[in-house]
């Protein structure tokens, strides 16, 4: 398992190292926990020839929900504490950009219900929109969906005549990709006011952000499902039909530099929560690892940011399909096999 002699005083000189995982396709298959995900943290969290927790965090382009709920089920699923200090996901990185729409109407796409308006909320973000508001004010905007008796018990009663929509942020996956199309071209053409024929100003006043760029994800399914990556592609393609160029977006989600930047302060916090400031201090370069499944996102994005990268073949990469888009540093047949591979080349 660990096959350097070295002694514990060598040991204890190991370059600080952290790590990042990838959820979907490499902890979990939708709601199933692959086995070897348990037995990867136990050695983070203390079960390894140092004797001393390894910081990790979950960096998932996934979504849907608050960090708070999502990390409390982590928890229960994993069997190891997930905090919202070492869990992010696709839009936790809105938190601290959200700011100059504080006050302003915006139009939120993804998720189930009123659970993301309620995030876009504890976001910052006051006057909070969905599609399917829209479609209860005027359900001519899109014949072909009747509202269900819940979908109509949380919209939420607006008149969009009057309400300039100033940006839409695709939080995550739509569930209603026809509607949702619909209505953000209406936003975008109008320049935000959705039913106005004569639109004045810039034509690309609406600010659009999207998330989570993956096309392909892994669940529960044996083969890796559309992403939001898919939809944008949906979206863009009818946009692009419609005025003969896409519209200009901004992208967040691995492999971003912006998530990858966001996600290195929460590790180097992380470490410094575990070991103190010595181990992250300015003078010191720690060894990050990503694993991922996932080579256009997980596997990009962390040789991007100079990071070492392993690519498991529980997700989306199937080694039958050819070599990866990306070249990991390492691949390994699951997350277990990935961590004890990288702390064997450390200690
Ligand atoms: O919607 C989730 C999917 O896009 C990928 O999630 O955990 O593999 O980054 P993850
Ligand atoms: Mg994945």
């Amino acid at each position: 398992f660990f096959s350097r002699s070295g002694t514990l005083a060598n040991r204890s000189r190991v370059p600080p190292i952290g790590f990042a995982f990838d959820i979907d396709g490499v902890l979990l298959h939708g709601a199933s926990v692959l086995p070897e995900a348990r037995r990867a943290l136990s050695i983070l969290e203390g079960d390894n020839p140092l004797n001393r927790k390894i910081p990790y965090i979950l960096m998932t382009n996934g979504g849907g929900a608050s960090e708070k709920d999502r990390s409390k089920r982590l928890t229960e699923q994993l069997g190891f504490e997930i905090t919202t200090s070492n869990f992010m996901q696709s839009h936790t990185i809105l938190k601290s950009s959200t700011h100059k729409y504080a006050n302003k109407p915006v139009l939120i796409l993804g998720g189930k219900g009123d659970v993301l308006r309620k995030v876009a909320e504890s976001y910052g973000l006051r006057q909070v929109y969905t599609t399917l508001d829209v479609k209860a004010w005027n359900p001519n905007v899109w014949p072909f969906h009747d509202l269900t008796s819940e979908e109509r018990t949380s919209a939420k009663p607006i008149d969009f005549s009057t309400t300039p929509i100033s940006a839409v942020f695709v939080f995550h996956d739509p569930r209603n990709w026809a509607l949702d199309i619909q209505v953000m071209i209406d936003v975008i053409l109008s320049r935000g006011i959705i039913d106005r024929s004569r639109p004045v100003g810039d034509a690309t006043s609406v600010e659009l952000i999207f998330c989570n760029p993956d096309l392909l994800w892994r669940s529960e399914f044996p083969r890796p499902r559309l992403g939001q990556g898919a939809f944008r592609e949906a979206f863009q393609a009818v946009f692009k039909a419609l005025t003969g160029a896409p519209y200009p977006h901004v992208q967040y989600g691995k492999p971003t530099k912006a998530t990858y930047d966001f996600a290195e302060k929460m590790l180097r916090a992380r470490m410094k929560e575990l070991h103190g400031a010595s181990v992250v201090g300015p003078d010191i370069q720690p060894q990050f690892y990503m694993v991922g499944d996932n080579p256009e996102s997980d596997i990009a994005g962390a040789n991007a940011a100079g990071w070492s990268s392993v690519l498991v073949r529980t997700g989306v990469y199937d080694p039958v399909d050819g070599p990866p888009a990306h070249n990991p540093t390492h691949e390994a047949e699951n997350v277990e096999a990935a961590v004890r591979w990288a702390i064997d080349r450390e200690v």
